[in-house]
């Protein structure tokens, strides 16, 4: 039978694989929206007035990012350290898309299991990079690969996963081909645990994506936590005597950090505390903090398997006075038994 030897939760944004300078490129961006903010939509100004006494001035400084952007590159070679230490034989991994392997307006599926052979990966085309905002076309390199690249999917572990969600009344989307208009083939959540943790020795595995992002058709906290309990009884129930590494790709808070809330979540993640992760409401898991719901996944798959929550490293990320950047965090699960 299949078992679980290794799960990883890891952040994947573009200050991962930017410069501090190039990290500053957003700030214009930053300034010129509203953004979610303890349930509030908020200014720019009304962030640099409410986070006034947070000395962001010192963590935003030239020396305070470089020291950040320094502990995320840390961070990130521990995981693949990690990765290449345990070497399981496939993987699953849980992410989100944004406008990458589907275009929003056209199709936004709430849960997908992507059935296929392969996984493609590339750089997208100029004219799709220049409708990128600053600073995020720059990160490509971090997900996509220079020239096309093939990796396996686990058409027969997919297929088992889908059977058993639909057993238990979750209505999936699937795909056995990856959609012909993908921007960049597998996309940033994807791409980064490809790139930055298996550093391109990519072992077959199922991609597993949820629309965090995007209303109106977001599941909830607890619907994702569910959705991970039904992920778990497929790889045990799954006859093939494979290792499995499970992967949830994305958050933390951001675009504007809070470090009060990135706190509350890890503890819960690493005491289990399903009551707490499955009932964030949807206000708090908006943007890109909307991507910790993969984590949440992760929860749910973790439920009942014996392992330790280990943290690498969080790290806010901030880029300006008003706390907008992105937190950063690196995690893994040791099995216990
Ligand atoms: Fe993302």
């Amino acid at each position: 039978m299949a078992r679980i030897v290794l799960a990883m939760a890891t952040t994947h944004g573009p200050q991962l694989h930017t410069t501090v300078e190039q990290w500053a490129l957003r700030v214009k961006a930053d300034q010129a929206r509203k953004h979610p903010y303890r349930r509030e939509m908020r200014s720019f100004d009304e962030l640099v007035a409410m986070r006034s006494g947070e000395g962001l001035e010192a963590k935003s400084s030239p020396t305070g990012m470089a020291e950040s952007h320094r502990r995320c590159q840390a961070g990130m070679r521990v995981l693949a350290a990690k990765w290449d230490e345990i070497k399981p034989d496939i993987a699953v991994v849980l992410g989100n898309d944004q406008n990458e392997m589907f275009e929003t307006e056209e199709l936004n599926p709430a849960f997908f299991v992507f059935c296929g052979e392969k996984i493609p990966n590339y750089l997208q085309s100029d004219a799709r990079r220049k409708e990128l905002p600053p600073g995020v076309a720059e990160a490509e390199h971090g997900h996509a690969t220079e020239t096309y690249t093939e990796y396996d999917g686990v058409p027969d572990l997919a297929r088992h996963i889908v059977d058993t969600l639909i057993a238990r009344d979750f209505d999936v989307a699937v795909s056995s081909r990856w959609p012909r208009n993908a921007r960049n083939g597998a996309g940033h959540a994807f791409g980064h645990i490809y790139r930055q943790v298996m550093r391109d020795k990519v072992v077959p595995n199922v991609p597993i994506l949820q629309n965090t992002f995007f209303p109106p058709n977001q599941p909830s906290a607890q619907r994702a936590y569910d959705f991970g309990r039904a992920v778990k009884q497929a790889i045990d129930s799954w006859a093939d005597d494979k290792t499995v590494a499970v992967f949830g790709s994305g958050g933390m808070s951001h675009f504007v950090i809070d470090e009060q809330f990135d706190r509350a979540f890890v503890d819960a993640l690493a005491r289990k505390d399903k009551d707490y992760l499955a009932s964030i409401p949807l206000s708090d898991l908006q943007s890109g903090t909307s991507e910790l719901k993969s984590w949440i996944t992760l929860a749910g798959v973790l439920k009942d398997v014996d392992c330790t929550m280990h943290e690498i490293d969080y790290v806010p990320c901030y880029r300006s006075v008003a706390g907008t950047g992105t937190a950063n965090g690196f995690y893994w699960w040791e099995m216990t038994r």
